[in-house]
């Protein structure tokens, strides 16, 4: 019998031009190229050009997986941007990204998801219900970051991390039998008692009172307690992992590709570890990339599509942790 789903239809991605080295960076703080790529695995990652908003990112990483599905702008019925480096407070960069691809004519609504590095990983999880539920057949999701914007180049303990770029996958109404591909499930979830260990002060909270001049208020930049986010880290992701193989019945051995958050390559591996799974299922990108927030677990996924390594029927798993903390996990049947 056929049963409704929901599946990949397309994915893309997009990278600013300019590479930012480990070397570099070892010209601006007190770091060693050795010691990022020993504590990280990183040892370059992009940063937007003056003039260039996560929004342009999202577009490119959007277009690309909408040729890749055979959609047009002007069919998607929801436009979906994870994003925790806006252009703009408001308006949402997801209506900036319908704009900016045409899409508007059907005015199908646009909205940004905040769960910073699990964004992606939320947002798919939103699209599946509105298509599950009926209300939607075609969504764009993108996940789009400048988080190179709101880093303080001053601190060596967090400038070396982050990265910027887009990822996005179109996500499209299915019918299919038992073993067709597809979304399997989505898992979602927050503690917000760790505000404190991975933050981003000042900003609004800091912001203006009557009277004050809008010229002098801070810019927030992101705070972390590197050491107790990475336990939380391996933990959270580890403990969805096991949720999302309970829930399908599945033993570890059934999980083909791993696509995991790329924050640090030493996280990706303890998770690989525990999952028991050889670093050749898993994706990396972080050598190159830098933790993308968002963007990273999509930029992933699409480089594995793209150079042939997921293939139609492989077990993917997403996971992801973030800020806040949200953290989650997506199964797909590819
Ligand atoms: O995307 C959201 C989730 N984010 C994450 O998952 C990030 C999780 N955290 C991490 O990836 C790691 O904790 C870091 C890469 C941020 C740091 O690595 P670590 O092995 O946990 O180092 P640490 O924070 O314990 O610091 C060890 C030492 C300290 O010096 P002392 O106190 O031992 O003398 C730091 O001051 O390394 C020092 N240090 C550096 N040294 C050279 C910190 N940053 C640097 C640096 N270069 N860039």
């Amino acid at each position: 019998m056929a049963n409704p789903l929901v599946r990949v239809a397309g994915t893309g991605s997009c990278l600013p031009e300019r590479r930012l080295t480990n070397a570099e960076l070892a010209q601006m703080v007190d770091t060693t190229e050795d010691w990022i790529l020993m504590r990280t695995g990183i040892r370059e990652r992009r940063i937007a050009a003056a003039g260039e908003f996560t929004s342009d990112l999202a577009v490119r990483a959007g277009q690309v997986a909408l040729e890749a599905a055979g959609v047009e702008p002007n069919d998607l019925d929801l436009i979906l941007v994870a994003t925790t480096t806006p252009d703009l407070v408001f308006p949402a960069t997801a209506t900036m990204v319908q704009r900016k691809l045409g899409a508007h004519y059907r005015q199908a609504p646009a909205f940004d998801i905040q769960a910073v590095c699990a964004g992606f990983v939320y947002a798919v999880t939103i699209a599946e219900k509105f298509i599950l539920s009926g209300s939607c057949s075609r969504v764009l999701v993108i996940g789009a970051e400048t988080f190179s914007r709101i880093v303080d180049w001053k601190d060596r303990s967090t400038c070396i991390l982050f990265g910027d770029g887009a990822g996005a996958a179109v996500l499209t109404a299915a019918q299919g039998e038992e073993g067709s591909s597809g979304i399997l499930s989505t898992h979602i979830y927050a503690d917000g008692s760790y505000r404190d260990l991975l933050r981003v002060s000042g900003g609004i909270s800091t912001g203006l009172q009557p009277g004050e001049d809008p010229r002098v208020s801070g810019v927030g930049f992101v705070q972390m307690r590197g050491n107790e986010v990475y336990k939380q880290a391996v933990k959270s992701m580890s403990a969805a992992i096991d949720d999302t193989l309970i829930m399908n019945g599945l033993e570890r051995h059934h999980i083909d590709w791993l696509v995991p958050h790329q924050a640090n390559i030493r996280i990706i591996e303890s998770i690989a570890k525990r999952l028991e799974v050889g670093m050749e299922q898993v994706v990396v990108t972080v050598d190159r990339h830098g933790n993308t927030s968002a963007a990273s677990v999509p930029l992933a996924l699409d480089e594995a599509v793209r150079d042939g390594r997921i293939k139609r029927g492989d077990k993917v798993l997403l996971v992801a942790f973030g800020g806040g903390f949200t953290w989650g996990s997506v199964l797909i049947r590819w």
